[in-house]
Order: structure tokens, then C-alpha cells, then sequence
């Protein structure tokens, strides 16, 4: 069992927890994850370790609310406990002295950023940031984002805050304005991950994607989250979540991210009724 000792609203549906896990805190690197049960039989979802606090052994997840498991955790409050989380799990992110490199962040893919633009950071790097959201109530972890970035962009689809439109429309003007760029990350909703990558192709500069499929048993077991890299089948949870954007086929990762629709949708259902409904895509 592990407690729950912080809990903040950081924008509608998302929130922050932080958790006791103090041997998850000790090994965690940069671009790792968790997958956690909430109860006997329930779910198993991934979510990525955002930030830790070693000497207080807390690990910090940061939430959207999107169907029943991510509703049932939102809705735990300070002291109540997450059953099972097993991790760090994944491959770290690889941090290296790349020159500049740009962080681009979509909605919450932000906790899958702030770690790795720290890291990349901390290792000498110039880091570019731009967050993304689709209004500005939507923003997260900009001030976070502000101090290990050299230089960090706010973007919003409705121009509510910072430059109107989306990651990509500003990524493009910096490079049609030859900023330049030795590497970027890019986290977020799949659709954005692909334009990122359709944005990069053309300037051939590397560009890494953090892949968020379905998973279950994250130890490369199940199969659930394999996604196709360069035509070659690899297993996210273990040899994840990491790729080479220009390799990865979104349109696959999407078709299986839609698979068990119907199945989610009924267990959210049952949820707002107040009938549980525990597993919802593995009954
Ligand atoms: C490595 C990794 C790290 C992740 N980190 C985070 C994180 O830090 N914070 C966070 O909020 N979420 C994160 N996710 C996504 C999170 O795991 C899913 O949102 C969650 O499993 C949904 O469970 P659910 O029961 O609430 O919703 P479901 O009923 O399972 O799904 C509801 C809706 O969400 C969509 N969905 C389901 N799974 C995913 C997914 N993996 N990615 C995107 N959309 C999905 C479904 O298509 C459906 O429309 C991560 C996923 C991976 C693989
Ligand atoms: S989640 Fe089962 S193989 Fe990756």
C-alpha cells in the first residue's frame, strides 16, 4: 500500500499526487513510469513519475481524468492508499550534451517532459521549451518549465495565453527561422507526436518521442503495448518509452489505442453510476 500525502488541482481533471514509495523514489531516472492498481482485480495503468523527493521517499504522478481507473485515482484524497505500484519501470530517457534541444510538451505529455527538460538541462544542454494547451486553464507545470528552460513558449489554441495555435505552428517558425536545433523530445496526445514528427522530418534533426500505448503487466509479457518500430514489433513498457519519432507508425499506435473504446466507455459508465466496474478492458 501506498499513501497518498499531497494532492493539488493543477488544472480541470488534472491532478498531482504525491505518493509514499520511497524504493521507487531511490532508483527512478528521468523518462520512467509506474503502473499502479488501485484495488483487487482493478486495472493496471501506466503513469509517468513526473518528479521525486528521495530524502522524503515521495514519487509524484500527475493525472487527467480521461475514463474510469485515472476518475477512481483522482477521486482518492489525501491518506487514502494506491494498492500496488510497480516500477520505475521503462528504459530511462538517454541524456546526453546534445547542443540545443527542444522540449515540446501537449497537455499533460508536460509530466513527461519537465523531467527529461531538468535532466537534459542539468547535463549542459540549452533547452527550448514549448508547452502546449488547448486554452490557458490548461496549462501545467509552466513554472517548473520556466526554470530549467533557457527559453520557454506558451502556446494555446484559443490564443487564450502566449502565442495562438498549436506546439507545431511555433516549432516550424522557429525552424523556418533557422533556430538551431541538435535534438528534440516531444510528449503529448498521439496526434500531436506525429505532427512533431511530420514538422522535424524535413531538417533530419533527431527527434524522440515518449509512446503511450495500452499497457498490462509492463515487464514484456503480455504484448499489450507493442507498438512498430522502423516495421519491427518492440514492447514500449520494456524497450520504451522512448523511439525515434521518424520510425515509429502512428497510425497503428492509434488503431490500437482505440481498440477497447466501447468496453472504456462502458466501465466509465458504470462508474459514474456507481456500479464500479473494475477491469475495464480486460473483462
Ligand atoms: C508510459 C506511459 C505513461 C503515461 N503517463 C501518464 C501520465 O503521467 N499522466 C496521465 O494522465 N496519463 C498518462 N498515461 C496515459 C494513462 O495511462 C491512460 O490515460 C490511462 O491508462 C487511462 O485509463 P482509464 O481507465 O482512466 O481510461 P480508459 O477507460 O482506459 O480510457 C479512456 C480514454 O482514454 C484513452 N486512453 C486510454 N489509454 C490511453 C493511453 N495510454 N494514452 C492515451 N489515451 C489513452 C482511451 O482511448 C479512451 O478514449 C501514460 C501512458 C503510458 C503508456
Ligand atoms: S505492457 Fe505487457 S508487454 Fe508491455
Amino acid at each position: 500500500m501506498h499513501q497518498i500525502v499531497a494532492k493539488r488541482e493543477l488544472a480541470p481533471a488534472i491532478t498531482r499526487f504525491e505518493v509514499e514509495a520511497p524504493r521507487i523514489a531511490r532508483k527512478w531516472q528521468a523518462g520512467q513510469f509506474v503502473i499502479l492498481r488501485l484495488s483487487e482485480g482493478g486495472e493496471r495503468i501506466p503513469l509517468t513519475i513526473a518528479d521525486v523527493d528521495r530524502e522524503r521517499g515521495l514519487i509524484t504522478l500527475i493525472v487527467q481524468r480521461v475514463g474510469k481507473t485515472t476518475t477512481d485515482l483522482s477521486n482518492l484524497e489525501v491518506g487514502a492508499a494506491i494498492r500496488d505500484l510497480t516500477g520505475p519501470l521503462g528504459t530511462p530517457t538517454h541524456i546526453e550534451n546534445f547542443g540545443t534541444v527542444g522540449a515540446i510538451a501537449g497537455g499533460v505529455g508536460t509530466a513527461v517532459v519537465y523531467p527529461i527538460a531538468r535532466a537534459l538541462k542539468e547535463a549542459g544542454n540549452r533547452v527550448w521549451t514549448i508547452l502546449g494547451a488547448r486554452s490557458r486553464e490548461l496549462v501545467i507545470l509552466a513554472e517548473e518549465l520556466q526554470v530549467v528552460s533557457d527559453e520557454l513558449a506558451i502556446t494555446t489554441e484559443d490564443g487564450s495565453l502566449g502565442y495562438r495555435g498549436l506546439v507545431t505552428d511555433l516549432l516550424r517558425e522557429w525552424l523556418e527561422q533557422g533556430r538551431p536545433l541538435d535534438h528534440v523530445f516531444a510528449a503529448g496526445p498521439v496526434p500531436m507526436m506525429q505532427a512533431v514528427v511530420e514538422v522535424m522530418r524535413p531538417y533530419h534533426i533527431p527527434t524522440t518521442v515518449s509512446l503511450n500505448p495500452i499497457m498490462v503487466d509492463g515487464t514484456g509479457m503480455c504484448g499489450c503495448c507493442r507498438v512498430s518500430i522502423h516495421g519491427q514489433t518492440k514492447y514500449t513498457c520494456v524497450e520504451g518509452p522512448e523511439f525515434d519519432g521518424f520510425a515509429v507508425n502512428f497510425e497503428e499506435l492509434m488503431a490500437r489505442l482505440r481498440m477497447y473504446r466501447p468496453q472504456e466507455r462502458l466501465a466509465l459508465e458504470r462508474c459514474q453510476a456507481g456500479k464500479g466496474g473494475g477491469r475495464s478492458r480486460l473483462k
